[in-house]
């Protein structure tokens, strides 16, 4: 957890952006983040970026760029353009050490770079198939990754809540894990498979939490978010 931060970010996962400002709106005082992904990005650009930005809270903008270094620095620069920037924007790692340090040149200070570095999606056969080391499972991938993201010079990573502990250890302390696939104790997994709940997550180190559809899919979005709030007082 990031020291006096809110650690809750609702990752909002429409292309409405009716619905999208809707919901910032009602967060806007409970959360410490909203994600906007690429459904949204690609629908409304920077114009319904500004949009839901301007309701308040701060924006995980959820792009995941992975091109050669010039081509990620460029598209960085025009998202630090944005008004207000985001708070938190991302890569992948596999981009390689010489497009993360020209994404932190990019970026240089003024949102929070992250790396992406095994999607949680894919298995150890997914990553062998696809030319990662045979001798490294994606945990161990995922680590070893995480390690290049850091002394590039970002901020942090995406990972799962059980890979979280694995990560903070090779790392140290102030860099950052952000972690989705949180499911509060009564909320449905849905396609989550490798879930924790906000509290295991945050005892293992987390610094952010990524919730969506037991946020945005209950009936009151903002009671739901101060239950999970409140479930971590203490914590
Ligand atoms: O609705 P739910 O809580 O499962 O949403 C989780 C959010 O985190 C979604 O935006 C999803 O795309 C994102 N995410 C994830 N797993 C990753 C990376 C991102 O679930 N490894």
């Amino acid at each position: 957890m990031i020291p006096g931060q809110n650690p809750l970010c609702i990752a909002l996962d429409t292309p409405d952006l009716a619905r999208a400002v809707t919901l910032a709106k009602a967060l806007s005082g409970t959360v410490g983040y909203v994600k906007l992904g690429m459904e949204f990005y690609y629908a409304h650009g920077p114009k319904g970026y500004a949009q839901v930005a301007a309701m308040g809270v701060p924006v995980f903008l959820d792009l995941k760029l992975h091109d050669i270094p010039n081509t990620v620095a460029q598209g960085l620069t025009s998202l630090m353009k944005l008004d207000p920037v985001p708070a938190i924007v991302n890569v992948h790692a596999s981009g390689g050490r010489p497009m993360l340090t020209a994404a932190a040149d990019a970026v240089a200070g003024r949102a929070r770079l992250i790396a992406v570095t095994i999607l949680t999606s894919l298995s150890d056969h997914d990553i062998h198939e696809a030319g990662y080391d045979p001798a490294r499972n994606t945990a161990e991938q995922a680590r070893d990754m995480a390690l290049v993201v850091k002394s590039s010079g970002l901020d942090g990573v995406v990972c799962s809540p059980l890979d979280i502990a694995n990560i903070k250890q090779a790392t140290g302390p102030g860099f950052l894990t952000i972690v989705p696939g949180i499911r509060p104790p009564d909320s449905a997994a849905g396609d989550q498979k490798r879930i924790a709940t906000p509290q295991a997550a945050l005892a293992q180190g987390a610094d952010i939490l990524v919730i969506g559809r037991p946020v945005t899919g209950a009936a009151d979005p903002v009671a739901a978010a101060h239950a999970i709030l409140e479930s971590l007082h203490g914590h």
